[in-house]
């Protein structure tokens, strides 16, 4: 698929960053569970954290393609990497960027292009997962203000995030039209960020809660209309789902890398073990699904930046293209046999990594429900 020479040179920069700098902690962070705040650090001395957002915030100013390419990079050699600047570039600082208002953008932006935020995105609630037009947490106006009272569950980057966009009903009585956006700042009064529950996979990449108890949130911090929130986070992950996409995509290919570099040095029966068709077949099967999932990942990708409608493109792209990581990665163990099964060969990580993509900003039911609904039209 042709690039221009920008994407190339980030595709390239950010393969040898990974291969460099991420991917030695990948099985240490994982066992340890430990957000790797020193590569966080590295990310955004190399305009990572930034990378689609204009110079004029703070910003690398490259297009949605390089930031959706650094994301598959990352993932080719750790998940959790990937995770964390996806979450925080299409969750929190692309939203700040496409939705709010200017002042808001230059209050925001610098800081999260910088690095000096992170960003999180509060959606999910114990009672509102898939249903995420059924929002309890509330926002009551109070004076210039409004209080927010509730809790936000499985937060990617809550413990580090400094910024937060999170949604809360301002209306009771109008259902999904009842729901506001609001930009949270992590030292607001009453708001609280626990740590999550020790996870699957992804263990690199941090989770957390978000509880508001009578949380002032100024009125200014209402982002795009009173009443539009759930619309905006809809919008939000139309782009966010592609970021799983490319995050999926990136560990389907390493787990590929992976197999293959396995199956042409492990001799069994007196041959490399590529050249048993049971093992090769596998190999091209996942190197074809991979190939299908990159074109939709970037053919969505191109929609949005042509300003096209991209809901159900980036639907597909994030259902195919993570199903095809958790297949490519069972199969990557296959391929090694028992050496599969232990973390040093990396692809048992790279299963349990994948799963994520499969329920993260909306699950593989999900996807199908917005591409039917589109079909339904
Ligand atoms: N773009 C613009 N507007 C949209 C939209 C889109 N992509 N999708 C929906 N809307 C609008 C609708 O048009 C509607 O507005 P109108 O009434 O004015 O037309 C409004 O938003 C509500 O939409 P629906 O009527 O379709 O709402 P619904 O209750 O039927 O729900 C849903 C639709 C697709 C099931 C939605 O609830 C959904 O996507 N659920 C999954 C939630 C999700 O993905 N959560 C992930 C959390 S983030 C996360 O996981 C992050 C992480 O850290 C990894």
């Amino acid at each position: 698929m042709e690039l221009t020479e920008e994407q190339k040179m980030i595709k390239e920069t950010v393969r040898r960053f990974a291969l460099d700098q991420v991917e030695p902690l990948a099985i240490e962070i994982d066992r340890e569970h430990r957000f790797p705040e020193e590569t966080v650090e590295k990310m955004a001395e190399l305009g990572l954290l930034g990378i689609c957002i204009p110079e004029e915030y703070g910003g690398a100013g490259m297009d949605d393609l390089c930031y959706y390419i650094a994301v598959e990079e990352l993932s080719r050699v750790c998940g959790s990497t990937g995770l964390t600047l996806a979450a925080h570039i299409s969750l929190c600082t692309y939203p700040i960027y496409a939705f709010a208002n200017e002042e808001q953008r230059k209050k925001y932006l610098p800081d999260l292009a910088s690095g000096k935020h992170m960003g999180a995105f509060g959606l999910t609630e114990p009672n509102a997962g898939s249903d995420a037009g059924g929002t309890e947490a509330t926002a009551v106006k109070d004076g210039d203000g409004y209080l927010l009272n509730g809790t936000k569950v499985f937060i990617t980057n809550a413990m580090h995030a400094g910024t937060f966009i999170v949604t809360a009903r301002t209306s009771k009585e109008e259902g999904v039209k009842g729901i506001t956006a609001f930009i949270v700042e992590r030292d607001t009064p009453g708001f609280t960020v626990n740590k999550g529950p020790e996870k699957l996979g992804m263990r690199g990449s941090d989770w957390g809660e978000l509880v508001f108890d009578n949380a002032r949130v100024p009125a200014e911090n209402i982002m795009g209309e009173k009443g539009g929130g759930l619309k905006l986070f809809m919008q939000t992950l139309d782009g966010g789902r592609i970021s799983i996409g490319a995050l999926a995509l990136g560990i389907a290919q390493g787990a590929l890398d992976k197999a293959v570099a396995y199956a042409k040095t492990r001799i069994q029966f007196g041959t490399p073990i590529i050249e048993h068709q049971g093992i090769g077949f596998k190999l091209a099967e996942m190197a074809t699904n991979i190939e299908a999932a990159r074109h939709m990942v970037y053919s969505a990708t191109r929609n949005k930046m042509a300003e096209k409608p991209h809901t159900k493109e980036s639907a597909m792209a994030k259902l195919f293209a993570s199903e095809t990581a958790v297949r490519a990665a069972s199969d990557a163990i296959q391929v090694h046999g028992g050496y599969g099964y232990a973390a040093e060969y990396h692809v048992e990580r790279y299963w349990r990594d994948a799963k994520l993509c499969t329920i993260g900003e909306g699950t593989s039911e999900i996807q199908k429900l917005v591409i039917s609904r589109h079909l339904a039209k």
